[in-house]
């Protein structure tokens, strides 16, 4: 038995018997905050791998999230980056097939060279070390790259057979660069979902991307129904200073209310920190709400604290009890779940 076998056993053993069954109460719209399982349970396993997926949908998840870019054959993939050198071989077994500025591109590789690449923890390529240094290990897993069609499938099975209807919350990444490459990536993605059932907002399904005119386009052009949610780097509305400008923020937030459900905003961007180093709470998550907008933040990292928060407890609890998100995507859905029971609304 390989490792990724032994992996998916040890994990379906631990779910029969209860051990990694989500023990909390369960979701309730408007009062406690869904779990989004960041790149699956990357916490504990190579991101965005379907036993990362399995293990996230076992602690409790409320959706798995896959990141998507396509491949030369036009699949699309569940990956971060529009580049494979981050998290697999790819140099070891094509040497010779990066651009010329060194990166070896999913978009270069048929989808059958991508599932000969074994993916591993991500690494820097800068520096050739791994991001999490204490994270997964082996870098000799039998673990491959999923299509989108792939990862449905496996929650979709699991949702059947462990009766639960955990959600997908897919990521279109870099539209823009992949429509001067020549492919229309959103166009493959809503396909894909829709194929397997995501079609309107009723859907257990967010689409979401950073890219505001191509979640505009889904909406008209493309004519999608399902549920969008755009995201927003940390310096969302922030002046030179990195100051909030409340004028802008109100604006902006006016504007994704046009055509989305909800904002996928960095936590920082959430917060201001005083000369004390304690962070204060802005305005943004109210006045997102005042519009009728979710907010579902990124990125909750028990091995990568923000300055501003001691503990991983602390840090779930300012933004569940004091800030009031609806949603927050994170590396660890166990240790997630367990402080939300604890620190969400009745
Ligand atoms: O999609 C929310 C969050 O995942 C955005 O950041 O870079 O991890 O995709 P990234
Ligand atoms: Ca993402």
């Amino acid at each position: 038995m390989n490792c990724a076998h032994a992996l998916l056993a040890l994990t379906c053993t631990l779910i029969a018997a209860g051990l990694l069954a989500h023990t909390g109460a369960s979701y309730r719209a408007g009062t406690r905050p869904i779990v989004i399982a960041h790149r699956g349970a990357s916490g504990y396993l190579p991101e965005h791998t379907n036993v990362s997926a399995a293990v996230a949908f076992s602690m409790g998840a409320d959706f798995i999230e896959p990141d998507v870019v396509l491949s030369k054959d036009g699949t699309a993939v569940v990956l971060h980056d529009i580049h494979l050198d981050t998290v697999t071989n790819v140099k070891d077994l094509f040497p010779d097939r990066s651009r010329s500025d060194g990166r070896f591109y999913a978009l270069d590789f048929t989808l059958d060279e991508i599932k000969r690449l074994r993916v591993s923890e991500r690494i820097d390529v800068r520096t050739g070390k791994r991001v999490y240094p204490h994270r997964f290990p082996s870098d000799k897993a039998d673990l491959r790259v999923p299509t989108l069609a792939e990862l449905i499938e496996l929650i979709q099975g699991l949702n059947h057979s462990m009766h639960r209807s955990i959600g997908i919350y897919a990521e279109i990444k870099q539209p823009a660069w992949h429509r001067e490459q020549g492919t229309d990536i959103a166009k493959v993605v809503l396909s894909v979902l829709s194929r397997y059932g995501y079609r309107d907002r009723n859907s257990p399904c967010f689409v979401q991307c950073f890219d505001a005119a191509e979640l505009k386009r889904i909406r008209t052009e493309l004519k999608s129904d399902l549920r969008m949610i755009q995201l927003l780097g940390d310096d969302a509305w922030k002046n030179e200073s990195g100051v909030v400008d409340e004028s802008k923020m109100k604006a902006e937030l006016a504007a994704v209310a046009e055509y989305a459900q909800g904002i996928g905003p960095d936590l920082r961007s959430l917060v201001r920190v005083n000369t004390e180093g304690v962070a204060v709470p802005n305005s943004a998550v109210g006045e997102a709400h005042r519009l009728g907008l979710l907010v579902h933040a990124y990125t909750f990292r028990r091995d990568a604290l923000p300055e501003f928060t001691p503990t991983y407890e602390e840090l779930v609890r300012l933004y569940v009890q004091v800030i009031g998100i609806d949603g927050l995507f994170t590396d660890f859905t166990d240790t997630t779940v367990e402080l939300i029971d604890k620190f969400a609304p009745p």
